[in-house]
């Protein structure tokens, strides 16, 4: 049997009940045969400092920078906040953005997700993020923008999202991440 496509998760909120971390429990959900979606806590990945990553990247960081290049392709789920990126992220972003030449996240193909209670679904910080992504160095796959607004009422108990529209969204995105990456074909079980 053909190795499993791996999508790594990143959730940009660190609370057990975040809706973005339930975004991509439902991606996980959707995935397509012979594809795996793993959630990577970004708890312990250590605050950005020149000076540390001169000395060694700390553990927190190694476990995220290997985390990615294990991967084959990236989910990244963000809040918004204050109409931005929540600083968790970002400062994950940073890290895996270096070395210059030698970065984790140079090239991986990433596709990008937002929920918020609000109506708009965190939709400055999906558009914020994307650019982000980009000048970080990853490859942002195109597809369709899935933000979810109404997050606290857009799950039922099994954790699967109500509308059937965001859940064919969030499947036609999940494959076009795995579509655009060289690896699919041969990684994709039939
Ligand atoms: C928010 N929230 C928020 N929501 C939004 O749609 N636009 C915004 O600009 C902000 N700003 C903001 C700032 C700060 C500091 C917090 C803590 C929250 C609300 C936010 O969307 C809500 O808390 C989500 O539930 C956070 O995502 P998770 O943790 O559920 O994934």
């Amino acid at each position: 049997m053909a190795e499993p496509f791996r999508i790594l998760g990143i959730v940009g909120s660190l609370r057990s009940a975040s809706h973005n971390g339930r975004l991509v429990e439902a991606a996980r959900a959707l995935a397509p045969a012979g594809v795996t979606v793993e959630q990577f806590s970004l708890r312990p990945v250590e605050f950005y400092d020149g000076d540390v990553e001169a000395a060694g990247d700390p553990p927190g960081v190694r476990a995220l920078k290997a985390a990615i290049r294990e991967a084959d392709a990236l989910i990244v789920a963000t809040p918004e906040y204050n109409g931005a990126v929540p600083g968790v992220l970002q400062n994950a972003i940073d890290w895996t953005s270096r070395p210059r030449g030698d970065a984790s996240l140079t090239d991986k193909p990433v596709v990008v997700v937002s929920a918020s209670p609000g109506p708009r679904g965190g939709a400055r910080a999906h558009a914020a993020l994307r650019q982000v992504l980009a000048n970080a160095g990853a490859r942002v796959v195109p597809g369709p923008t899935v933000t979810l607004g109404g997050a606290d009422a857009a799950f039922d108990a099994n954790g699967q999202l109500r509308d059937g529209a965001v859940r064919a969204d969030l499947t036609a995105l999940l494959t076009a991440l795995v579509e655009s990456s060289g690896v699919a074909d041969e990684r994709r079980v039939a």
